[in-house]
């Protein structure tokens, strides 16, 4: 399966920060935020990934990901000329994908949580429709909302709804089969002149097609649209870490633990980071068995 991530948009909520750098590349506390997404999708098995971005953040997110290869994938970008919807990206996406299944992610989301990793990876492995979650929120008119039937089957999913049929948001992680690049060149832009997910994932709904998957208590999921929400997920970066000494969204540690690298490899990228504790943890990970 083959991976989109899409980090494009004005980032308008977050200026003056974002009035020259784009948000995905803002540091969640060590890191930059576009590596959280970046790793969620490796722990769901995709290494071969289109990451799109604005044209002028182009050669920024290249210098800062290169081709992938140092954490054994493969990055290949594309751009997003206006922000037109977050479906555009499948169809921006279409020729990358080659009638193939896809994983998209939005680069401002952050999913932490046990088992996350064995979970997504299963959810990856099965292939017809589509696959979403379900995570319940306080505030679900910001979202995608979808509302589930007695036995837990979709029954509606509505964009930023006023009056929101269940308190269940859909986290910008999405798993689709090969139809996903046609149903989104087939939307009409919403009123707000947008290619809308949620129009794709009520196409899947309307076919009967649609697997939605709860997140519970123990998965963390965090959208970073605010100046309130970055500097809360910073926090929680941090203190998880430092409580449990274990790193967050650290593609070099999850390419090695997946087998992605080797030790050698893993040395060699800690290496230049060895004066800091990013590069510290890294090196330190050799020697953990
Ligand atoms: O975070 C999950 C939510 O993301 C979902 O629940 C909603 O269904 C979905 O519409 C989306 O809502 P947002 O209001 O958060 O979308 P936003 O416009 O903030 O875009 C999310 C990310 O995608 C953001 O990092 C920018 C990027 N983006 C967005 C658009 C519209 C693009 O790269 N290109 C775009 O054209």
């Amino acid at each position: 399966m083959k991976g989109i991530l899409l980090a494009g948009g004005e980032g308008t909520r977050l200026h003056p920060m974002t009035r020259v750098v784009s948000k995905q590349l803002l540091p969640v506390y060590d890191k930059p935020l576009v590596y959280y997404p970046l790793t969620t999708l490796m722990l769901a098995g995709v290494r071969d990934i289109l990451i799109i971005t604005r044209p002028r953040d182009a050669a920024a997110f290249a210098a800062l990901l290169g081709d992938g290869s140092a954490w054994g994938l493969s990055l290949t970008y594309a751009v997003q000329p206006a922000p037109r919807g977050i479906a555009e990206a499948l169809v921006l996406g279409r020729t990358f994908l080659a009638g193939g299944p896809s994983a998209l992610v939005l680069g401002d989301n952050l999913f932490f949580g046990a088992g996350l990793g064995r979970n997504l990876g299963l959810v990856a492995a099965r292939n017809p429709g589509a696959t979403v979650f379900a995570y319940p929120v306080r505030d679900p008119s910001r979202y995608g909302v979808i509302a589930l039937d007695a036995a837990g089957r979709p029954a509606s999913l509505e964009e930023k709804p006023a009056q929101p049929r269940s308190s269940l948001a859909i986290p910008g992680l999405y798993f689709y089969d090969a139809q996903a690049p046609d149903l989104a060149a087939a939307l009409a832009p919403s009123p707000r002149g947008e290619l809308e997910i949620s129009d794709v994932n009520r196409a899947y709904l309307d076919r009967g097609r649609l697997v939605v998957v709860p997140l519970g208590r123990g998965a963390t999921w965090l959208d970073v649209g605010t100046p309130e929400a970055l500097a809360q997920a910073s926090a929680y970066v941090q203190t998880l870490q430092e409580r449990q000494g274990l790193m967050i969204g650290s593609p070099e540690e999850v390419a090695y633990r997946l087998g992605l690298i080797d030790a050698e490899a893993l040395a060699r990228l800690a290496a230049p980071l060895a004066h800091n504790a990013y590069g510290r943890y890294l090196r330190d990970l050799l020697a953990t068995p």
